[in-house]
């Protein structure tokens, strides 16, 4: 960790307190002169220190932005965060993701942007990425897991958002299978899971994570075909996304080290339980087909059981789920 981010995180982590010139030198061990010179340039970033003379610094405001060395310092997690890579703009994380895993990026990686020029969403949809207002981001892992079982990481991602949504913002937070999260039925989050693999071997697997946090009405598109909704819209209040993202990475961290040593049962049983579609009647638009049933549950592999009404339980592997209106 460089000096400007110990002293970032010092005063971050002191909100109110004063630390002096002198009681920074000696914590970090190094001259008041290089203080005075780091927290000049955390001014510069947009942090707003103020100077008392006989009190020292003293942190008021902090900029909205994403530092890959900021979200490292504030984690404390056993895999995930291993390092963070962060991008003013970039064209998807999941693709950059991509190329540092295939350049030998560890396990635990996550690359971060500001803004995705190309954001990915599952079918080819282009996920809206505007700059400085949400969480984009991906992350690199390198499970010993079979092929197969790859596509369980997208519901470990979904419970992960989920519960940073309903324990930090209280907010009223499912799943929908494949890959969303909804809050009071708009959708809040979507996820993009990609894979390097070769015969059954997995490379890596990247998971891809968007959260809308500071979204406004009108920065989502006309063309939009979903209900769709922000932590500030459903909250009234601005998200820190260094605060959001940071829980939601610890969790992340939590769910995935259980994974590896527990297996999927424990996510499978919290997916479910945060499924508002369990026991109810939907329809399922596969393009060509379209069938109706019961939501029974979630299989081992991350497909879909609906029961059929002649009672047959089907396994449902793609396809946009629809609640039917009774
Ligand atoms: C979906 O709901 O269809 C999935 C959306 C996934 C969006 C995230 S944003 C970060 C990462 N980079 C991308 O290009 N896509 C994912």
């Amino acid at each position: 960790m460089t000096s400007r981010t110990k002293i970032q995180s010092l005063l971050r982590h002191h909100p109110g307190e004063y630390f002096s010139g002198e009681k920074i030198s000696h914590l970090l061990n190094i001259s008041r002169a290089a203080v005075w010179k780091q927290v000049k340039a955390l001014r510069e970033e947009g942090y707003d220190i103020e100077a008392k003379h006989s009190l020292g610094y003293r942190l008021l405001g902090v900029p909205d932005l994403l530092v890959g060395a900021e979200i490292e310092a504030e984690l404390n997690c056993r895999v995930i965060g291993s390092r963070v890579v962060s991008f003013a703009e970039t064209d998807s994380t999941n693709v950059q993701a991509r190329r540092l895993a295939e350049a030998g990026g560890t396990e635990g990686m996550v690359v971060i942007a500001d803004q995705q020029s190309a954001g990915r969403g599952r079918l080819g949809r282009q996920w809206e990425s505007p700059s400085g207002i949400n969480l984009y981001c991906s992350i690199v892992l390198r499970p010993q897991i079979p092929l197969q079982q790859a596509p369980q990481l997208t519901f470990l991602s979904a419970v992960a958002v989920v519960e940073t949504l309903q324990e930090v913002y209280q907010l009223p937070t499912e799943v929908k299978w494949p890959n969303d999260v909804m809050v009071n039925g708009a959708k809040i989050s979507g996820l993009l899971n990609e894979m390097s693999a070769e015969t059954e071997q997995i490379h890596f697997v990247i998971l891809g994570v968007g959260v809308n946090l500071n979204m406004t009405e009108s920065q989502f598109p006309d063309s939009l075909n979903y209900p769709a909704t922000s932590v500030l819209l459903e909250t009234g209040q601005p998200v820190d996304r260094l605060d959001f993202t940071c829980h939601f990475l610890q969790r992340l961290d939590l769910y995935y080290t259980e994974f590896l040593c527990e297996g999927f049962s424990p996510i499978r049983r919290r997916w479910e339980s945060y499924c508002g579609l369990i026991n109810a009647q939907v329809e399922v638009d596969q393009g060509i087909n379209r069938c109706c049933g019961t939501v029974v549950g979630l299989d081992l592999d991350g497909a879909l059981r609906l029961q059929l009404d002649s009672g047959k339980i089907e396994r449902i592997l793609a396809g946009d789920v629809r609640p039917i209106e009774k």
